[in-house]
Parts: C-alpha cells; structure tokens; sequence
C-alpha cells in the first residue's frame, strides 16, 4: 500500500489522534483533512451530515492518494462508517466513544460521556454502553460549547472558562463519578484545561491510543517516498489555526472546491 495515512474531523480535534498515531508509527505519512465550513457537525441533521462527511472524505482521498482514512471524529463515525466504507475503496478506521476502557477503569461504576449533542445521543453510542457499561451510570452530556474552546486553544487565543465551566457542570452533579469519556476528538485537547477547572480529581478517558494501534494494523509498512504533513480543508483556515496545524507538521491546507465536494 502507498499513500499517506489520512485523517478526517470536522475541524481540528482530529490532531488528538495524529498525536496518538504519531507515538504508534512515528514514521507513518500523515495527511489531514478538515471539513471546518460545516463546522460543528454536533448540531446537524443527520442526513445532511452523512451526504456531506461522505463528499467531503471521498474528494480528499482522491487529492491526497490516501492508503487509509482515519475518521477522527465521533460524531462522524457514530453516524457514517458504513457509508464511507461503501464510498471509499481503502480501509477505513473510525473513533467511538472509549465507554469500554472507561467502564474497566471506574471503581465506583459511575462513568460521565462528555461529547456533542449528536454523539450522546446516537443509537451507536446506546449499543456502545450496553454492550460494554451495562453494569455502570453513565451520565451522558452534551458538551458542544466546548468543540469552539479547543479550537480557540490551538489557534493561541483565550479559552473562555465560564463555557468549559457550563460544558462540565452536569458532571458534577452525580458525586461517585470518577471517569469520564471524552467522546468528542476535540476535548483530548482541552484536557489540561478541563482537568484544571475539575473541582476533584478524574480519570478522563479518549480513543486516541487505540485508534492508533488499529491504524497500524491496517496501513500496512512504511511507505518510501510519500510525502507527509499535506492538509485539505473546506475553506480557509484563520491565521492563527494554521499556525497551530503547523505545531503538528501540517502545511497551510489546500481548499478542497465546492465543486468537488458536490460532485463527489
Ligand atoms: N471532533 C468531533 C467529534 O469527535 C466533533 C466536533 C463537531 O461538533 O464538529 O465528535
């Protein structure tokens, strides 16, 4: 197989996972692509977000020439793994909410799911904790304010703390709660921030680490002579996001055209 690894989000909260496949195959070619015009995706219908994630994946892994598709984000893969494996001729790996770690790791079984509104409340997701957290709470909370929070963060601008605070306030109203899922790529990237406004301590839990053991698995050897940190996006970034894309090796991206993206 040749071609970069590609991966996929709606905006910037894929890079939690480039930092996780990064350790896993620090000399895999990386390529992101982001869908940051539709941004959020956590707040679409469900309809429109399949056709649109679809078109979108589809145009950049024919630019990219992509030998895997890493779709980094939740709200995208609770909803459209199978369409994007009937679309794309390459393997394709998605990230889901960590409920299975988070229910192993919590000694008092009171587990929280802190994702977009999409995500807490898929079928996907319902199957994800019954299969796997049958015997927990799980306190499900929809924490799309916090998707924006992250990325002002990798842009280098200021986090508003009263957002994070309303975003993690349900959480604390279940007092045995220890562990929580952050089932939105973009919180692994706020951690350090939710982990300073948390008024106790938690485990907090992402997919990250196996994502990347999967992508292994899957992408095959090294690939000589494919060239890495390539990114795609569907408008413009600020400067101050490309700035922060470039902290995790990415050039500016090239716009993928509306054209493209319909006719995909
Ligand atoms: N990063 C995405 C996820 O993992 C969601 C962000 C959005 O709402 O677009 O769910």
């Amino acid at each position: 197989m040749s071609g970069p690894i590609l991966i996929f989000d709606s905006g910037v909260g894929g890079l939690s996972v480039v930092t996780a496949l990064r350790e896993q195959m620090p000399g895999a070619p990386l390529a992101y692509v982001c869908d940051n015009a539709a941004l959020p995706y956590g707040t679409k219908a469900d309809a429109w977000l399949v056709r649109r994630i679809v078109q979108v994946c589809r145009a950049a892994v024919a630019a990219s020439g992509a030998r895997v598709l890493v779709v980094a984000c939740n709200t995208a893969s609770t909803l459209a793994l199978d369409a994007l494996r009937a679309a794309v001729t390459i393997p394709v790996v998605g990230t889901v909410p960590a409920i299975k770690p988070a229910a192993a790791l919590s000694r008092s079984g009171v587990i929280g799911l802190l994702a977009t509104s999409a995500t807490v409340t898929r079928p996907y997701t319902d199957k994800l904790i019954d299969d796997f957290a049958g015997h927990c709470t799980v306190v499900r909370v929809a924490a799309d304010g916090l998707v924006a929070q992250a990325e002002r963060l990798l842009a280098g601008e200021p986090v508003d703390d009263a957002v994070i605070d309303a975003g993690l306030a349900p959480l604390w109203r279940a007092p045995a709660l220890d562990t929580v899922v952050l089932g939105c790529t973009h919180f692994p990237l706020l951690r350090d921030v939710l982990d300073a406004r948390a008024p106790r301590p938690l485990q907090w839990v992402d997919s990250g680490r196996a994502i990347a053991r999967r992508v292994a698995q899957v992408a095959g050897g090294e690939a000589g002579g494919v060239v890495s940190g390539l990114s795609w996006a569907t408008k413009p970034l600020r400067p101050g996001l490309q700035a922060g894309l470039a902290t995790f090796g990415f050039a500016d991206p090239t716009v993928l055209s509306a054209s493209v993206i319909e006719s995909g």
